[in-house]
């Protein structure tokens, strides 16, 4: 039996879809032959993978959109079931942010604005697509955590708190949404080296110290220290890719996954293991 995944007529949301892991989720889901929403509060993002699902030859629309605001979020998936003539099949949440400091330093201030995002806006998108999906009896989520939220981490301190927490409410909104058929599982990407690495790829090199970088501390031993950190923390001894990951999440919306629900799917090379 040969297995294709073919989302030919259905249609998808992907928030946090204007860069990086989401919008390569976005892209493979179109290559797959899915109309794809993107909702991001990026929009030159977020009209440029609109542009690039087009080129697949399907259907896109921007809808630009905060997670922090539930009315938002609220709007945003009214928009793509209206887009979807009603009907929508999928929901990602891909939207997230990060930040490097240790449980020391980390700010009061800081600690809100990355649960906010993450969090909080993880909650909003699994209320706004539940809301739809449970009424109509169909359809799946996704909700990217991280392997820092299995495993914590010295100064991704917060970061790896929210991802946590955005297991435990996948897990609920999976309890909740089952009797209507209704599936929702998590992906946990390991080092997939994204713009977000932008601004914690100087704690993370120099050991998850989150403090001053040494003196003369160059570019160069920044990636060597990283290299070093992705081999022995990942048994597989690599990064994985934007793609690594989008495969993952066709294969959890797809019926081929129709026995999952609740559960969360490590694409990081072995980095956490059951
Ligand atoms: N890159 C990694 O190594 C890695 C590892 C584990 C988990 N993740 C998770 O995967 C997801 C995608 O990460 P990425 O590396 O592609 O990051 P990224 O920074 O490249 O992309 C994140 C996207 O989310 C959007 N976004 C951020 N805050 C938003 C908000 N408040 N409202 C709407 N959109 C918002 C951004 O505009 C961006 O398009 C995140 O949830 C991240 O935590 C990434």
């Amino acid at each position: 039996m040969q297995m294709t995944i073919d989302f030919s007529g259905k249609t998808v949301l992907v928030v946090g879809g204007g860069r990086g892991i989401g919008k390569e989720i976005a892209l493979t889901f179109a290559g797959c032959g899915a109309d794809v929403v993107i909702g991001d509060y990026n929009a030159d993002n977020g009209n440029q993978a609109v542009q690039e699902i087009e080129a697949k030859g399907r259907r896109g629309l921007f809808v630009p959109c905060n997670v922090v605001s539930r009315d938002e979020v609220d709007a945003l998936v009214q928009k793509a079931v209206e887009f979807g003539g009603g009907t929508l099949d999928c929901v990602v949440n891909a939207a997230g942010v990060t930040s490097s400091s240790d449980t020391i330093q980390i700010s009061e201030d800081e600690f809100h604005r990355i649960i906010n995002i993450n969090l909080l806006g993880t909650l909003h998108v699994l209320q706004a697509g539940l809301r739809h999906m449970m009424e109509k009896k169909y359809g799946n989520m996704i909700v990217l955590s991280s392997v820092a939220g299995r495993t914590g981490s010295r100064t991704l301190t917060v970061y790896a708190a929210s991802k946590a927490a955005t297991i435990s409410l996948m897990q609920a909104a999976a309890k909740t949404a089952a009797p209507c058929g209704v599936r929702v599982n998590s992906i946990a990407p390991g080092y997939v080296r994204t713009d977000m690495w932008n601004n914690i790829l100087d704690g993370v090199s120099t050991g998850f110290s989150g403090g001053k970088l040494p003196d003369g501390y160059t570019a160069e031993q920044r990636e060597a220290d990283y290299d070093q950190q992705v081999r022995e923390a990942v048994p597989l001894g690599r990064s994985q890719t934007c793609q690594d990951i989008a495969w993952a999440a066709a294969f959890l919306a797809s019926d081929y996954a129709k026995e999952i629900t609740g559960q969360v799917m490590a694409v990081d090379g072995g980095a956490t293991m059951c």
